[in-house]
């Protein structure tokens, strides 16, 4: 059964096509989704290649009752961002790396993919289109939600028929509003991921088991939880919506790439600009205990950016972190935006104008 995909006028709210400028505050955005005009939309089926896509108003999509992504969870996201320049240009980060993220999630959840060129010239046609999104330089960013689902119907176990890759986009601010760092606290009860799971992909599944620890750790004052490692419960793996670091003198250690963790490009990104700014940076595990005896600790993510982590809580015992002027992590967040806003050269090679 195909499903099809149409927007409705009632999910067209915040969007005034006609005016030029949206009626946004930019000073006081957050993480919460502002509609903007339109979406991208392409489907292919099982076996398939993904053909041309279209754009077309943003609004809220129909699906088969037992569509494989309602059903069986099979799905994936992505998230980037696109920033506007003093001089107004729009450029996006590193989409090369999303694109081949969702490649690798797909062939997980046997989904056929866009290729490369495809996604980024989505997630382009995407931010063209709802250009007047965009915040002005320094304000926010336009955030670029690409999903990839089944979206054709099948009762049984087994790969959806259809499969419909979508990008939508919402300007925003700061994920973390108004918290300068972060207070995370362990969880003891759930983890996030294990030995040949999909930690390491993006998929849509791997976020909703975290909400039961996020509510809990949220009623007692915490922002963001850690997750232990499955196996042994001694090594730190990430949080629920970033990945963690550690700082002990020059040394920035991380955990490793190793099926549970999520692949992250601002992971990976500020791992290579750490190098370039002479930290040495290790990908090993990281016990607990290390973490907790660390000199700074900072999360990374396209929401969250690079943000101190000012204390990590376990079993009643708070290590706070030094958040205060000349911290590693404000060396890197501030390299990291430069290049993304188009303050500090590019010499990477990351950004992509729109
Ligand atoms: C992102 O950082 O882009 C993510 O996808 C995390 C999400 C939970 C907001």
């Amino acid at each position: 059964m195909a499903p099809s995909l149409k927007s409705t006028p009632e999910a067209d709210g915040n969007s005034n096509k006609d005016g030029k400028s949206p009626d946004v505050n930019w000073e006081e955005m957050g993480f919460s989704l502002i509609p903007t005009d339109y979406m991208y939309v392409m489907k292919c089926a099982i076996g398939e290649n993904f053909p041309q896509g279209s754009l077309i108003p943003y609004g809220n999509i129909e699906l088969s009752p037992c569509s494989g992504i309602l059903n069986y969870g099979q799905g994936l996201f992505e998230g980037l961002k696109a920033y506007r320049k003093e001089d107004g240009r729009i450029l996006l980060f590193r989409p090369d790396q999303n694109a081949l993220r969702m490649k690798s999630g797909a062939e997980r959840l046997c989904m056929p993919s866009p290729t490369a060129e495809q996604f980024v010239d989505a997630v382009k046609q995407t931010v063209l289109a709802n250009e007047r999104w965009v915040p002005p330089f320094g304000k926010g960013s336009l955030y670029v939600r690409p999903l990839l689902m089944g979206s054709g119907g099948s009762l049984g176990l087994g790969p959806a028929p259809e499969y419909t890759f979508l990008v939508y986009a919402s300007p925003v601010g700061s994920y973390h509003k108004r918290l300068k760092s972060l207070n995370l606290v362990v969880e003891e009860k759930h983890h996030r991921a294990s030995h040949g799971g999909t930690g390491g992909i993006k998929t849509v599944a791997n976020y909703s088991p975290v909400l039961n620890a996020l509510t809990r750790a949220k009623a007692q004052g915490f922002c963001e939880v850690l997750f232990l490692d499955a196996a042994t419960g001694k090594y730190i793996d990430e949080a629920s919506a970033c990945n963690v670091f550690s700082v002990k003198g020059n040394s920035i250690i991380t955990p490793p790439i190793h099926g549970t963790i999520l692949p992250g490009v601002t992971r990976k990104s500020v791992i290579e600009i750490a190098q370039t700014l002479g930290y040495q940076v290790e990908e090993r595990p990281v016990a607990l205990d290390e973490l907790l005896d660390a000199d700074e600790a900072f999360c990374t993510g396209t929401a969250v950016v690079v943000t101190s982590i000012g204390s990590v809580t376990h079993q009643g015992r708070r290590a706070e972190y030094k958040t205060q002027a000349d911290t590693v992590c404000q060396k890197l967040r501030e390299t990291l935006t430069g290049i993304q806003m188009g303050r500090l050269e590019d010499t990477m090679g990351w950004m992509v104008e729109v």
